[in-house]
């Protein structure tokens, strides 16, 4: 049996149809089509699927669709504006803080929720916050670069 979810996604309302079992990550990517979300552990180990759900940062493969009824959902598809990347996706391409790339949405999503809750984080509480994804392929130091390389200018 399928229930009917309703949502704003990005700004837009949205409505699917899910059964009570589907992922919200999985809801997104195949139902929406929003496929920045990407799909690593599915175990909330990863954080390949983080996304902002009324501001918070949630583990999208933690959270059931049905649980985002009437909630405000935002992937990393809602950053950029009128095709100009977010200051924090702006930050990981020139400070080259991705190789393969699949984690970086979730890492940029981490990024930007912290940063609008503490726009001048600590090096410690960069490393402290992002501690909740991980990365193969890039090492971190880049990755904190960039986070710290946004703060900076936004006290400019
Ligand atoms: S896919 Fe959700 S935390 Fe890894
Ligand atoms: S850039 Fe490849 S996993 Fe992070």
């Amino acid at each position: 049996m399928k229930t009917t979810v309703s949502l704003t996604v990005n700004g837009e309302a949205c409505e699917g149809d899910v059964e009570s079992r589907t992922l919200l990550v999985h809801f997104l990517r195949e139902q929406l089509g929003l496929t920045g979300t990407h799909v690593g552990c599915v175990v909330g180990e990863c954080g390949a699927c983080s996304v902002l759900v009324d501001g918070t940062l949630v583990k999208s493969c933690l959270m059931l669709a049905v649980q985002a009824h009437e909630r405000d959902v935002t992937t990393i598809e809602g950053l950029a504006t009128d095709g100009t990347l977010h200051p924090v996706q702006e930050a990981f391409v020139n400070g080259f803080a991705l190789q393969c790339g699949f984690c970086t949405p979730g890492f940029v999503m981490a990024a930007h929720a912290l940063l609008t809750r503490n726009p001048d984080p600590t090096e410690e509480e960069i490393r402290h916050d992002l501690s909740s994804n991980l990365c193969m392929c890039t090492g971190y130091v880049q990755i904190v670069e960039a986070v710290k390389h946004v703060a900076e200018r936004r006290r400019q």
